[in-house]
């Protein structure tokens, strides 16, 4: 049996890959324009950094990968990236506040299926050391911005507030206290899920479940009074942007270090179990939980792979044109091949060429593949004269119907010439 690339894991192979490039790209220049300097961490942490994160949640109990170094440190490949920047932030002590964006692969051992994998990527933002309202309506207009500019339309956003340490905690034990008189209606995966966080199960699908929930207490009633304002403070802030947004009650986030704000955006363009393209909230007290000084934070994170997803369901953002601008088609031997191709692409033009000597008719047929709108034609008459043909593929310009034009460029000009008609070509194509 020939080796696979590990189950949840996949190889993301060109032209996808430069539409991932891509995606990270529009995402840094958004962060940028709003102040964000990224940040690269490393994709391991020692395993305490990732076990504050909450040891009651899935990620950090079961879905972690951890392994002890030759070092015998123990360690786990990031599962997401707020706890590492936290981490950073204690590490670093920049001055506040902080605000990083980044991007990169998590790991977490999930069940694999579509639009959920064992390694994914993520963009994401963080803004330390502000308890100001405006920063959860910054991050969240960042996240929303963004996705528009990528082009999904079906969007949802939902928000509530999961109040502060101490409303989150009396809340929970009250949602305890309930399910645990109903335990005995609830679904035996549910019933576990009481077992380990009680929060969890407003967020399970399953029938009975739901049934139990109707009559759960809500969050609105545990809020202490600054609680209450600052999420008010959000709403108002995002009518004021124009950002559409749906308040859910029972969205608490998969993560433990929540505090106050919370949120979540839906594409209605994907399947619904896997309809979640990013998330993030507040989580004021996880600085300190790492050893820092007390630090608010709010931030979030996008799964790129799942936008991408929800992307290609909108048709929309498609992958950056790879075609080389001009296929070097030499039945010389090859080697005028390298010399023109590497001036070519030291002036900045995108060359293909053919290995292998192969015919006149087989290079003709790679240049066509190639999507190059000229090949460059150097036989021995070229060669003799010092010149090369230059000739318009088919389906490019003006040659899409007429036979198409060949013409002799001299040797020594052709980088100079192609840098002209390319020139021209991009003013022709961004012509009103
Ligand atoms: P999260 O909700 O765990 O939050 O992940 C954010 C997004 O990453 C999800 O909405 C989803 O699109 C994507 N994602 C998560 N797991 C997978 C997976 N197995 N396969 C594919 N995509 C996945 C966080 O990670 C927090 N750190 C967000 C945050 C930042 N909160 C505050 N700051």
């Amino acid at each position: 049996m020939s080796p696979q690339a590990p189950r949840g894991t996949r190889d993301i192979l060109a032209p996808e890959s430069a539409r991932l490039r891509a995606l990270v790209e529009s995402f840094a220049a958004a962060a940028e324009l709003a102040g964000y300097g990224q940040v690269v961490s490393p994709m391991f942490e020692q395993i305490e950094v990732f076990q504050r994160v909450g040891e009651a949640t899935d990620i950090v109990s079961k879905e972690m990968y951890q392994f002890r170094d030759p070092g015998d440190r123990h360690l786990a490949l990031r599962p997401e990236l707020t706890a590492s920047l936290a981490r950073a932030f204690v590490q670093h002590r920049p001055p506040l506040p902080w605000k990083a964006w980044y991007e990169g692969p998590q790991f977490r051992y999930e069940k694999p299926q579509a639009g959920r994998f064992r390694q994914f990527h993520q963009v994401g933002a963080e803004l330390f050391g502000s308890d100001d309202p405006q920063a959860d309506v910054e991050v969240i207009a960042l996240a929303w911005r963004f996705c528009r500019r990528l082009g999904l339309g079906e969007l949802r956003l939902v928000v509530n507030s999961l109040g502060d340490r101490s409303d989150r905690e009396t809340y929970r034990a009250a949602l305890s206290d309930y399910f645990q008189r109903r335990a005995g209606e609830l679904s035996a995966p549910g019933r576990e899920t009481l077992r380990r966080n009680p929060l969890r199960l407003l967020d399970s699908r399953r029938p009975e479940d739901r049934a139990v929930l109707a009559g759960a207490p809500v969050i609105d009633d545990y809020w202490c009074e600054s609680a209450t304002e600052h999420f008010g403070a959000v709403r108002s802030g995002l009518e004021a942007l124009g950002i559409p947004f749906e308040r859910d009650p029972r969205l608490v986030r998969g993560l433990d270090y929540y505090r106050r704000t919370a949120f979540e955006l839906a594409s209605d363009a994907l399947d619904g179990a896997q309809d979640a393209v990013g998330g993030g909230g507040r989580y004021d007290g996880l600085v300190a939980d790492l050893g820092g000084p007390e630090t608010p934070g709010v931030g979030f994170a996008l799964g790129s792979d799942r936008l991408l997803l929800a992307c290609d369901a909108e048709g929309t953002f498609p992958a950056p044109a790879a075609a080389a601008d001009v296929f070097v088609v030499d039945t010389t031997g090859g080697a005028a091949a390298t010399l023109v191709a590497e001036e070519l692409r030291g002036a900045g033009i995108r060359a293909g060429r053919a290995f292998d000597g192969r015919s006149m008719k087989a290079q003709m047929k790679a240049a066509d593949r190639s999507g190059a709108r000229w090949a460059l034609l150097i036989g021995p008459d070229e060669q003799d004269a010092g010149e090369v043909s230059l000739r318009e593929m088919r389906g490019h310009g003006a040659a899409a119907s007429a036979e198409s034009v060949q013409r002799r460029v001299r040797r020594a000009e052709v980088a100079a010439e192609i840098t002209r008609l390319l020139v021209a070509a991009a003013a022709e194509g961004s012509a009103p």
